[in-house]
């Protein structure tokens, strides 16, 4: 039977999310960082389905989802969340399809800026993008450091902060920080993250001005974080470290730009190591990396 590609449906989004996981971990194995994914809801996806059905994709054969697509709008810019083939399928031109529509999808919102996220050691992925014209930019980094490490060297909260709500006011703050560090306004995301994510979101002030906001999830993972000037970040991520771990989890991890000359400093100074290499790729230079730490690779 030929493979069909069809957009995805809500009962799609859990068999997918199984197939990214297998496919991410079948990557990660075989270039000895071993299995990096694990099962998550997919409530990210579920929102996105239901604010633009138009950016999820399946290939499907008799009933068997062989490759998945997601990606979103906000502005401008069009992200391309998750790319993924099943691993015995891969090499058939599922993905160059997959990435096809997607793509419409970007064209279809007049979207200037297309970008993701891949792995660095993706020879695969990072050749089929640029055939697509969009480039490797900047490198991204996964870091990771035990509670009792980063405890022994845990930084003071170095700003007021208050938790985030969905307010008029709070919106308003999120929506002028990310106009300065991406470009765009990603005030459905924040509404998403805010309501229905289960991540603790924090706004950060100096004064009265509320110059930052970050998300801490109950697993230790600090971002997306934010802040309005890069003098900002390095007492942005030192709070969001404080919080982090006191939020009891065993572990505390960040997603870094390579650009980030003082987070990333900040990281290996407090025993961060670095798990997986990651990559920006994108049609044009876009963001300011100095003052925004994306979540992952999907939500950026
Ligand atoms: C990346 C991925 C989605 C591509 O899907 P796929 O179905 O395997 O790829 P296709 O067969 O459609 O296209 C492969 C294309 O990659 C490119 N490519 C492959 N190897 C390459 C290399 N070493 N150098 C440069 N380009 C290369 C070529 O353009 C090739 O097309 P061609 O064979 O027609 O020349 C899939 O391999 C996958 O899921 N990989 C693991 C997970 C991953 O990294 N996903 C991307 C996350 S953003």
């Amino acid at each position: 039977m030929p493979i069909v590609y069809r957009p995805a449906r809500e009962q799609d989004l859990a068999p997918a999310q199984e197939l990214v996981v297998r496919s991410v971990n079948d990557l990660t194995e075989r270039h000895g960082f071993g299995p990096m994914a694990s099962l998550r809801p997919t409530l990210f996806q579920s929102f996105s389905l239901k604010d633009d059905p138009d950016g999820l994709w399946v290939a499907e054969d008799a009933g068997e989802i062989l490759g998945f697509a997601f990606s979103w709008v906000c502005g401008d810019l069009w992200f391309l969340a998750e790319l993924f083939v099943s691993p015995d399928h891969q090499g058939r031109g599922i993905g160059q399809e997959l990435l096809k529509r997607t793509s419409d999808h970007a064209q279809k919102n007049g979207a200037i800026h297309r970008a993701l996220i891949t792995f660095t050691f993706n020879t695969v992925s990072q050749g089929l993008y640029i055939r697509h014209g969009m480039f490797p930019r900047l490198p991204l980094h996964n870091f990771n450091v035990t509670r009792e490490v980063l405890l022994k060297r845990l930084p003071e909260a170095q700003l007021r902060h208050a938790p985030l709500e969905d307010t008029a006011s709070h919106l308003q703050s999120l929506a002028h920080i990310d106009a300065q560090t991406l470009g765009v306004s990603r005030a459905k995301h924040h509404r998403h993250l805010i309501n229905e994510s289960g991540l603790n979101g924090v706004a950060f002030y100096a004064g009265d001005d509320c110059v930052g906001y970050a998300y801490i999830s109950p697993g230790g993972h600090i971002g997306p974080l934010g802040v309005t000037q890069p003098e900002f970040i390095g007492a942005a991520f030192k709070t969001a470290l404080h919080l982090a771990a006191h939020s009891g989890s065993a572990n505390i991890s960040a997603f870094i730009p390579g650009t980030s000359d003082a987070t990333l400093r900040i990281a290996v100074e407090h025993g961060m190591r670095i798990t997986l290499p990651m990559v920006l790729v994108s049609t044009h230079d876009f963001g300011n990396w100095s003052q925004y730490l994306p979540r992952n690779p999907g939500f950026m």
